[in-house]
């Protein structure tokens, strides 16, 4: 696993498509949705596919997307390289069905893959195996609606092969034309086998093109990393993990979606996803001129203010203490451990089963502020013990208290 993953801790997620102009979500309206996304329209093919031929952006809008994902302390970014619906968002030679052939006219891909360079950050492609527009694929019809789960239209062989090549293909380009690429994140595989996707041919050519490229879990039969969606496990999976997780229920920009998690939920969400050693990979859906929609900033703006007060106690952090030892999220960096206050305490707060005497310091960490704290352990522990395990309870006065999310820090004294 690459060191940098490992400690990201936070990245941003961007859905974008021809369909933002209208206001869609990404793809699932042509087929007529699905359960899993409760706000996604219903349209004709066509229809959904009316804006290929018309979207036109604000040239240079994933600069404003990685200006903003820096500025909330974020190391990575996935970007909508093409999606289900099979319009590529880059200049792709494979196809005339891109942002390239219509009235843009330019990369995305290129601008996205420069801005996030630019913002410092690690650069990811997300990029759906399946393509309800390829005739080889092949292309899903208004006759097939509704969509259900493994009842897919089957291609011929010779279609297959094809659109194999076209896959190969575009992974090479997206591979090979934009210089270090550190993630690729597919999606889409469910529709075949990890047989017929050839899945350990192409994992093998991803490696050879970009060697130390991190694979995520949805290439069938592959992968470096679990992508729990919309949810965070309750235990660390077992392996590296990151949650990729929308503002409201929709991956693209969709005003008509307002089922939104306020700036606390997302918070609280970062603390738990840190406290378990994962990731989170958290979603925006620009508009179809490319802004972000103010309730999306909104959020954006306010982790930044968190992050910037608290971000120590993420980013770079392994998980800290047992679930028990504390009643909210910990993290952990070299000795000091971070406790994340997610709501607020009546006076104050305990960890448990720590070595008490080991404490050096404790603070308020937003607010730089020491706390108050007493130890207390059994008896004849702190006779006998040179280093008796106890409990620590913590005064946490209405003055340190953050708005989103309180994080103590607790500094110790390096183990003798
Ligand atoms: C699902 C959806 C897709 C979305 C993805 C993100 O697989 O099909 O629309 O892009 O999740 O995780």
């Amino acid at each position: 696993m690459s060191d940098w993953f490992a400690g990201a801790r936070l990245g941003m997620f961007i859905h974008w498509g021809h369909c933002s102009t209208r206001g869609l979500e990404l793809s699932w309206p042509l087929v007529g949705g699905n359960q899993a996304l409760p706000r996604c329209q219903d349209l004709p093919v066509a229809d959904y596919q009316s804006t290929a031929t018309t979207f036109c952006p604000q040239p240079g809008s994933p600069r404003i997307w990685l200006e903003a994902a820096k500025r909330a302390g974020m190391r990575y970014a996935v970007f909508t390289t093409r999606h289900h619906d099979g319009f590529s968002m880059f200049d792709t030679k494979l196809s005339d069905f891109s942002v390239a052939r219509g009235p843009y006219g330019g990369d995305i891909v290129r601008e996205f893959v420069e801005a996030t360079r630019a913002a410092g950050l690690k650069v990811g492609f997300y990029y759906s195996l399946s393509d309800w527009h390829h005739p080889d694929y092949p292309a899903f019809t208004d006759a097939s609606r509704p969509y259900r789960f493994g009842t897919e239209s089957k291609p011929t062989e010779e279609q297959w092969a094809r659109y194999l090549e076209y896959v190969f293909g575009q992974v090479r380009e997206l591979l090979t034309s934009y210089g270090k690429i550190d993630v690729i994140w597919f999606d889409g595989g469910w529709e075949r086998t990890g047989a017929m996707w050839r899945s350990l041919e192409l994992e093998k050519m991803i490696r050879e093109l970009q060697p130390g490229i991190l694979i995520n879990d949805r290439l069938p039969g592959c992968g470096d990393y679990d992508t729990p969606e919309q949810f965070v496990p309750a235990l660390p999976p077992a392996r590296a993990w990151e949650t990729c997780l929308t503002m409201n229920e929709s991956w693209g920009y969709n005003p008509s979606d307002t089922d939104e998690k306020s700036s606390h939920d997302l918070i609280h969400t970062i603390c738990e996803v840190a406290s378990r050693g994962g990731n989170l990979l958290l979603n925006v859906g620009p508009t179809g001129d490319g802004s972000l929609p103010p309730n999306q900033v909104e959020r954006l703006d306010a982790i930044t203010r968190w992050m910037r007060r608290n971000g120590d106690a993420i980013l770079d952090t392994t998980p800290g203490l047992e679930p028990w030892q504390f009643d909210g999220p910990t993290t952990r960096k070299g000795d000091r451990i971070f406790l994340h206050v997610l709501a607020r305490p009546y006076e104050s707060v305990k960890v448990r089963n720590i070595p008490v005497r080991r404490v050096k310091a404790v603070r308020a960490v937003g607010t730089d502020t020491p706390l108050e704290h007493r130890a207390r352990c059994a008896v004849l522990d702190t006779l006998f013990k040179a280093n008796p395990m106890g409990e620590l309870t913590i005064r946490v006065p209405a003055s340190v208290i953050d708005e989103f999310a309180t994080v103590i820090e607790l500094t110790m004294e390096p183990e003798a």
